[in-house]
């Protein structure tokens, strides 16, 4: 049976971590996964998350299953972050599980609407995240594409979005992304989310979020701000989290899916539905990363700390974005790369052609992307010269 495969290519971009570690050049950068590094180009474990595993050594008492929902407190502790103070909570219409990073809580909830509606279609954002389609087509569902990024001028093509999801057909989901679109860092505004929530409102598709980075934006509320005026308006949605990113758990696999129904009873319904999704799938997640979480969540002191560290991340990617910018006119580039510093969250794209981007690996041991998108976290006031006399040789 095995004979039969082919040689897959490696993943885009998780195939350009294992490149970068085999990468003798001491000047490599790695701007490819979206992770966050400091100024040593080292991921931390945020002191918070220290803490709070210390306290879980000392005051964990049982490995017994916790069932496929995963833990209760964390999912309380979620939905709060997510919606903050929310009509939808208040009216018992919304149920979360916690899942295996926000990918598992992808694939969950593409399995949930596969089992609502066989055949369903996704619509997912052009550019989008990798690994989207994949995961949906994997779930079952059809994928189709709505216009996002005008390559051209740098910016949202956002009258070719609103255009497209008014042909969206009723009952379809649309993924939005919350906020730090991946890969374009291009954000909706808040009157442009207005305008979305009332299409969607016309339309009757599906909104599913997927929130990956909250908190690298603006910060945890304002980030939030365009999911929950969607929660306000539409009767059923579904929203997927992760925690990799905002509490730098990326190896512990946490991260949250939601999904809000007409009234409590129906969400009732929609949970029964969403654990036997799991429990055919994983059966249950794992639960260290969502005792961190709630953990740290239940913690004034630990959540203050939390808050602290997130800032911490977030201003040293923008200022990243600006010395990134000024470099490269340093160094001579005339193009206009202002653009990035208007963007948000870990990625821009630095609209440069494949040709381009294949030169900066092979040539300067630079990893990016194939669509030219970097992760600005993995940029240093010690490499940042570097990166920038390349990309100007390059261009
Ligand atoms: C990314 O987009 O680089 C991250 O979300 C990591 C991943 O899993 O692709």
């Amino acid at each position: 049976m095995f004979s039969q495969l082919t040689q897959l290519p490696p993943d885009p971009i998780l195939g350009l971590s294992v490149k970068f570690k085999a990468d003798a050049n001491p000047n490599k950068i790695d701007l490819g996964a979206g992770i966050y590094k400091d100024e040593n180009g080292h991921t931390p474990v945020l002191s918070c998350v220290k803490a709070a595993e210390k306290f879980r050594l000392d005051n964990e008492s049982s490995k017994a299953y916790l069932g496929s929902a995963g833990s209760a407190l964390f999912n309380e502790k979620m939905t709060a972050l997510i919606l903050g103070d929310h009509k939808v909570i208040r009216d018992n219409r919304i149920r979360t599980i916690s899942t295996p990073g926000g990918t598992g809580a992808l694939r969950t909830a593409g399995e949930f609407i596969k089992t609502c509606t066989p055949g369903a279609t996704i619509w997912v954002s052009n550019p989008t995240w990798a690994n989207h389609q994949g995961v949906f087509k994997a779930a079952g569902l059809a994928i189709e594409t709505y216009p996002y990024y005008d390559y051209e001028n740098n910016c949202l093509d956002f009258s070719g979005m609103l255009e497209a999801l008014k042909q969206v057909p009723k009952g379809d989901a649309v993924l939005i992304h919350a906020c730090c679109h991946n890969p374009s860092g291009m954000d909706l505004s808040k009157e442009q989310w207005q305008q979305i929530v009332d299409v969607a409102k016309q339309v009757g598709f599906l909104p599913v979020i997927d929130m990956a980075y909250q908190g690298f934006g603006q910060d945890l509320d304002s980030d939030a701000y365009g999911l929950r005026l969607m929660a306000d308006s539409v009767e059923q949605m579904i929203i997927c989290s992760s925690c990799s990113k905002n509490f730098g758990l990326y190896r512990e696999r946490i991260g949250a899916c939601s999904i809000i129904g007409k009234d409590s009873i129906s969400a009732d319904i929609i949970n029964s539905v969403l654990l036997s999704v799991v429990r055919v799938n994983y059966s249950m997640p794992p639960a260290h990363g969502a005792a961190i979480v709630e953990t740290i969540l239940s913690s004034a002191e630990l959540t203050t700390q939390w808050h602290g560290e997130l800032k911490e991340m977030r201003d040293r990617i923008n200022g990243m974005r600006q010395l990134l910018v000024e470099q490269l006119v340093a160094n001579g580039v005339t193009r206009d790369f202002s653009f990035i510093t208007e963007q948000n969250g870990m990625f821009s794209f630095l609209g440069i052609d494949q040709a381009q981007v294949q030169r900066l690996q092979d040539e300067f041991s630079i990893y990016i992307v194939g669509s030219s998108r970097i992760s600005l976290a993995g940029i240093s006031p010690d490499n940042v010269n570097y990166l920038t006399q390349s990309i100007a040789k390059v261009l």
